[in-house]
């Protein structure tokens, strides 16, 4: 069984292509066109720039993740296309675009959720991993926890009530003129600098989210009060300094006590709810598990504490079709065939 996904939800063209070979799976290619050199000049992504370059991209990043797995397009058993969460015009261009193929072929189509797709980026990744899991998927706008005690069955445990872990890390980019996407430069920079430099407060949320009142509210996240502190903290030292820009180690310092404050919030709220609910393993999964600090961490914890962790490599943790194949599949399984009139759903809940 041959499965081909599309994903087109932010600033990224993806095709790839997963063999389900008696339930394991095999990536067979997997293409990105990054828009990023794009949206860097704008100083984050541009929805109506993102939806035309999706529009010039989508038939050739389809045609070589083809020509990768050495398939043709009669070679495919069924396609599997992100339905949301992203940018409404973002999402039409492969909802459309996987609808035609659908029914040109006559072979079936299945809708994903775009979370979904990073969870199961695990399971392409390492296999069946222990149940219970607790999943954390972090990414440019998420930041979640999910229990699975059933593989494709999700449970949301909590997620964040502002900001994104990687939201906060372009904002800071942005903030201290790093450039974009901020993730990784931050990641870089804090490389060589004192973690420990300054002491960001932390974020204790006792009271339930009023969005979410059934839920507790203790496996939530917060990040803009750190963002903010951030700000507050460059605007105060421009000012002491009478400078625009700050001397170049106090941002790699600065870099590096951030990663810091992050990456400990991750890890403690994921091991902490893998400690309340039993859970034999963790994954991590979505483009902040890219970051270097989340994964030695969390690996080295994982050493101390005994409870195994699962991260895709990079190629599988920031946004890529084949998580998106990878979920079809779990679709497919359930008999989940997506209609002929499937729209694109800016908000889809997972
Ligand atoms: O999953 P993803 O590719 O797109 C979304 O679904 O949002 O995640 C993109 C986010 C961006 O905020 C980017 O800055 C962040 O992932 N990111 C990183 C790293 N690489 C990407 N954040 C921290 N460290 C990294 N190495
Ligand atoms: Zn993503």
């Amino acid at each position: 069984m041959l499965i081909l996904g599309i994903e087109t939800s932010c600033d990224e063209t993806a095709a790839a292509l997963v063999e389900d070979v008696a339930g394991r799976w095999h990536l067979r290619s997997n293409i990105v066109a990054s828009q990023a050199d794009i949206h860097r000049e704008w100083g984050g992504v541009v929805p109506e720039l993102a939806s035309r370059q999706h529009v010039r991209d989508i038939c050739g990043v389809v045609e070589r993740a083809l020509a990768d797995a050495g398939a043709s397009w009669r070679g495919v058993d069924a396609l599997a296309v992100t339905q949301g969460p992203g940018l409404v015009g973002s999402l039409l261009v492969g909802v459309s675009f996987a609808k035609a193929a659908s029914w040109s072929l006559d072979k079936p189509l299945v809708a994903v959720n775009h979370l979904a797709g990073h969870i199961e980026s695990i399971w392409l990744e390492h296999g069946t991993i222990a149940l219970p899991a607790i999943v954390l998927v972090v990414s440019g706008g998420h930041t979640s926890l999910y229990l699975i005690e059933k593989a494709g069955d999700y449970q949301l445990l909590g997620r964040t009530r502002d900001d994104a872990a990687g939201e906060a890390y372009d904002k800071v980019a942005k903030l201290l003129s790093l450039g974009y996407p901020g993730g990784p430069i931050i990641d870089r920079l804090s490389a060589a600098g004192n973690d420990t430099a300054i002491r960001w407060p932390g974020t204790r949320l006792t009271n339930p989210d009023r969005n979410a009142p059934e839920r507790d509210g203790r496996f939530d996240f917060s990040f803009s009060g750190l963002k903010t502190a951030v700000l507050r903290h460059v605007r105060q030292r421009q000012a002491d300094l009478g400078v625009e820009q700050l001397p170049h180690q106090e941002i790699v310092d600065l870099a590096a006590s951030f990663q810091r404050r992050v990456v400990e919030t991750l890890i403690d709220k994921t091991f902490a709810a893998a400690r309340w609910h039993g859970a034999k393993s963790i994954g991590i999964a979505g483009g902040v598990s890219a970051n270097s600090r989340l994964r030695s961490d969390a690996l080295a914890k994982a050493e101390r504490s005994e409870i195994p962790v699962y991260i895709p490599r990079l190629a599988l943790s920031t946004d890529n079709a084949a998580m998106i194949a990878a979920a079809g599949i779990r679709q497919l399984a359930a008999g989940r065939i997506a209609p002929p009139d499937l729209n694109a759903a800016a908000s889809l809940p997972l």
